[in-house]
């Protein structure tokens, strides 16, 4: 039988009416709407259309999100001081460094903007004071792409807690986080990596498997437990024809589609996956709007923490 699909775009949008009455609410109390200051360095397409996406989810929101741009010769002097300014601003309750920083820009770079954002206002969560608030389970703002993961997973009906999971990527952004966040949820949780030996034998085991390579089609049937879940947050947009041609071989729908586009995004699990698992999610429309959605909705807790402690002071 074949996997039921999740429908993250149609959770998303559930997730962002819910946020409806708390933007009002928040917009009432300060008189103004909550703010994002979204800092964008240099001219990477694919960041390009993820800060278009973020900027245009928060306005439909009613969330105020100013984007800061500069160019890929900046320093990193000039991306910290931007940062350093959005710290300091009355209208920004949140905000984000779009990744990856451009490559000039030196190794540890984009460690040292992370580390420089005051973690009240750190909406991905990357500050190392919250990376450890997120190791102890007491974290208030804790990275989007995980946190949509579990929000899918927990509104698509499939239990966490007591189940096998297996996190496929040990990034600082998806795969550590998500790991910890299953962890958390009472999961049996393993992370796999480009080292692990035998990673079908691994894999095969788990209830819930998390891809996140950024690999296109990596993850095989024979990689699957049968009736499983697959969530899938690879995105990797392909435009190379000779590499399309041999991942669409005797697929001549999807490529006649490639050629008509002159790309195709894609996810790291391949299609074939729905023959073997009970459940998983497509690419795009899967964890991609999940994300979306739970910027904003740190974006709203971060200004709601800051009405707090305002109050406090009072
Ligand atoms: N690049 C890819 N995903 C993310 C994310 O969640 N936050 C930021 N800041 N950059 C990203």
């Amino acid at each position: 039988m074949a996997a039921r699909i999740l429908d993250g775009a149609a959770i998303a949008r559930t997730i962002r009416a819910e946020l409806a009455s708390r933007i009002q609410a928040v917009t009432a109390r300060l008189g103004r709407p909550p703010g994002l200051g979204v800092v964008l360095v240099g001219d990477d397409p694919a960041s390009e259309i993820y800060v278009r996406n973020k900027l245009k989810a928060a306005h439909e929101s009613g969330v105020r999100a100013d984007l800061r741009r500069l160019p890929a010769t900046a320093t990193l002097t000039e991306v910290l001081r931007i940062v350093e300014a959005l710290n300091e601003s009355d209208e920004h309750d949140g905000i984000l460094v779009q990744s990856p920083l451009p490559r000039g820009l030196g190794r540890g770079a984009e460690q040292a903007v992370f580390d420089r954002i005051d973690p009240a206002k750190d909406v991905d969560g990357f500050h190392p004071a919250n990376v450890g608030r997120l190791v102890q389970n007491r974290a208030l703002l804790t990275p989007g792409t995980p946190t949509g993961v579990i929000e899918l997973l927990d509104r698509s009906g499939i239990q966490i807690a007591g189940s096998r999971a297996v996190v496929i990527g040990r990034s600082e952004i998806v795969g550590k986080p998500t790991a910890l966040l299953l962890l958390h949820r009472d999961a049996t949780v393993t992370i796999c990596h480009s080292k692990t030996p035998d990673l079908a034998a691994v894999t095969g085991q788990a209830d819930i498997l998390v891809a996140a390579i950024g690999r296109p089609w990596f993850v095989g049937p024979e990689f699957v437990k049968p009736g499983s879940t697959i969530i899938d947050v690879g995105v990797t947009r392909v435009t190379d024809p000779a590499y399309a041609k041999a991942l669409f071989a005797g697929m001549p729908d999807r490529l006649r589609g490639f050629e008509m586009r002159g790309s195709a995004v894609m996810g790291d699990v391949h299609p074939r996956c729905g023959e073997v698992a009970g459940a998983m999610t497509p690419v795009p429309g899967g964890v991609g709007p999940l994300t979306i959605a739970m910027l904003l909705a740190n974006t709203v807790k971060a200004a709601m923490a800051a009405i707090e402690r305002q109050s406090v002071r009072w």
